[in-house]
């Protein structure tokens, strides 16, 4: 398996990995409404408030995770993981772990200081997230799970309490999603 950054001639083969997975794991209306997010992350999104990193293996992508820019009024640099996504018959062998640590560590180099996530806590503690108070941290858009609202620092070692409220970007800002 080889990890690498995304590049935009990738675009359809990973819309249409997001829309797979997510078929099989949650049912083909999610799975259209993920492949729909990730196609309007790609093409809406600035060149400087994404990150996109992919897996592959035998000439074809089996993971793919995207990072964009959560904006918070004290100017804090963050960026917030979603989606990620790892072909049906490779999962439970490790790639998701790998390619958010491999993710994890370019946010690092480019001087971001805290990523967050909305998810299941079981999984992403296992790459370092913990639960986020949203009096400390305001999530971008109401959260329907608030235990699912998590974090961790790049830099330093705690998540200091951000006041005022957070923005994500369009694609992200849109309640079904939350
Ligand atoms: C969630 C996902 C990205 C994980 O990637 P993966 O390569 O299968 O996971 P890994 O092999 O790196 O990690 C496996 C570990 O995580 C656990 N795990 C995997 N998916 C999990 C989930 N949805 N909830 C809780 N734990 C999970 C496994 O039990 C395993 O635990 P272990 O290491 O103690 O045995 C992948 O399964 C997937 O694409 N799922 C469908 C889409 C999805 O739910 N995406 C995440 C939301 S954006």
């Amino acid at each position: 398996m080889n990890l690498s950054a995304f590049n935009s001639n990738q675009s359809q083969e990973v819309i249409e990995l997001f829309t797979t997975v997510f078929s099989n794991s949650e049912g083909e209306k999610e799975g259209a409404l993920i492949g729909k997010l990730v196609s309007e992350l790609i093409t809406t999104t600035d060149a400087q408030e994404i990150l996109g990193f992919v897996a592959t293996s035998q000439n074809k992508i089996i993971g793919c995770i995207f990072f964009s820019r959560l904006t918070f009024e004290n100017n804090s640099n963050a960026f917030i993981l979603s989606p990620v996504a790892v072909h049906t018959e490779h999962q439970g062998q490790g790639v998701g772990q790998q390619l958010i640590t491999f993710g994890l560590e370019h946010l690092k180099e480019n001087k971001v200081d805290l990523v967050f996530t909305y998810g299941d806590p079981k999984y992403y503690s296992k790459v370092g997230f913990t639960h986020v108070s949203e009096e400390h941290v305001k999530a971008p858009l109401t959260l329907t799970y608030p235990e699912g609202w998590l974090g961790q620092p790049l830099t330093g070692s705690t998540i200091k309490p951000i006041s005022g409220a957070s923005h994500c970007v369009k694609a992200l800002s849109k309640q079904v999603y939350w």
